[in-house]
């Protein structure tokens, strides 16, 4: 019995003293694995009398189970420490400041840009662009203003220096010339869009000499102003984020398109800002019309079997209204805590479904 005890002691103790797993396990084997300790006197019950057996059977066992206790209680706790002991090295501290917002924000005429193209996506629309500095034929010629045309006059063009062939390049001063570009590369059917920057030499609260414009063009079989109208109002309707427009169209006159029109919206100038879609004024927000068959002809389209129709908007107007900016030459002149006022989030950036303007 006394060396009985003197060995769960000295069990107990090496138990106690495992320091890790792997130690455990060897203090396991040498008591309980089938040459420990403890399974060899085991295996002497079998040589026992009887009434010995009947008397050491149940001390063993329970040292036995006693051993076995002891391990696993500290396998639990050498676990519980393992677990603790990782928990703290793998500790993420939440209380970390969170990132702050990215400096710098989207330009009202980028955010623009962003939004019309965007609804004129859902339509099936795809953006076109073309350059910047133009030739002649593709900024009047091809859309029907011949040299002499009175035209030429009222676009207060740039000019660059004559070249050596005598042709002599101009910044474009609206996006039409982009229409003959996309039909002569893409063909009928086609449905179009191009944004980008447009030039005339002039200077006030509305206009500065850079500006922008967004072109649209479509040209298919059995295309009517029916569809221009449809098209435009489906357009209004999104960009100003209002159930129904009031729109007007005026005859007017473009040398590429006939008929032509200008097209005003409804909205509402008492007060100190001007609302979109209802109210009793009018104001002018974009030129449009059927594509001139001299157009699609320059464009290489048959105008006896394709129509389309054409609008050109003004970006820049667009950000005035929407966003109620009152002098455009602010735009362009770089100042950061306009930037900031007017600006966007790089983050949200405008979709039919996500929202446009938020
Ligand atoms: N290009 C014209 C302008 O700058 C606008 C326009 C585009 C008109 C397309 C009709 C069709 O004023």
């Amino acid at each position: 019995m006394d060396n009985i005890e003197t060995l769960k002691r000295e069990l107990t103790e090496a138990v106690a003293n495992a320091a890790d797993e792997a130690a455990l396990e060897a203090v396991r084997v040498a008591a309980l694995g089938k040459k420990g300790r403890i399974s060899q006197l085991m295996k002497g019950l079998g040589q026992m009398s009887p009434e010995e057996r009947k008397e050491q059977g149940p001390v063993l066992n329970a040292l036995k189970n006693d051993i076995a206790d002891a391990i696993a209680a500290r396998a639990h706790a050498l676990h519980d420490a393992a677990l603790a002991a990782r928990l703290a090295t793998e500790k993420i501290d939440i209380t970390l400041p969170v990132r702050p917002e990215p400096a710098g924000s989207i330009h009202p005429v980028t955010q623009v840009i962003d939004e019309v193209v965007a609804i004129f996506a859902d339509m099936d629309f795809s953006v076109a662009v073309g350059p910047d500095i133009e030739t002649d034929f593709y900024n009047f010629t091809a859309l029907n203003i011949p040299p002499e045309h009175p035209a030429r006059q009222m676009h207060d063009t740039f000019y660059f220096h004559e070249k050596a062939d005598g042709e002599r390049p101009v910044l474009r001063t609206h996006t039409s010339p982009v229409q003959i570009r996309s039909m002569q590369a893409q063909g009928a059917p086609l449905r179009v869009i191009a944004p980008g920057r447009t030039y005339r030499c002039d200077s006030d609260m509305t206009h500065t000499p850079m500006f922008h414009q967004i072109e649209g063009l479509v040209i298919d079989k059995d295309i009517h102003m029916g569809h221009l109208k449809g098209c435009l109002d489906a357009f209004c309707r999104a960009f100003f984020e209002v159930d129904t427009v009031r729109m007007r169209f005026r005859p007017s006159h473009f040398p590429f398109t006939e008929p032509s029109a200008e097209m005003d919206i409804g909205c509402n100038r008492s007060g100190d800002e001007i609302s979109i879609g209802d109210g009793d004024d009018w104001l002018e927000i974009l030129g449009c019309g059927m594509v001139h068959p001299v157009v699609l002809r320059h464009g290489g389209i048959d105008p006896e079997i394709y129509q389309g129709f054409a609008f050109g908007i003004g970006i820049d107007r667009l950000a005035m209204l929407k966003y109620g900016i009152p002098d455009l030459r602010d735009f362009f002149e770089s100042d950061l805590r306009w930037l900031r006022h007017y600006g966007f989030s790089a983050l949200d950036i405008p979709s039919l479904p996500g929202g446009l303007s938020r």
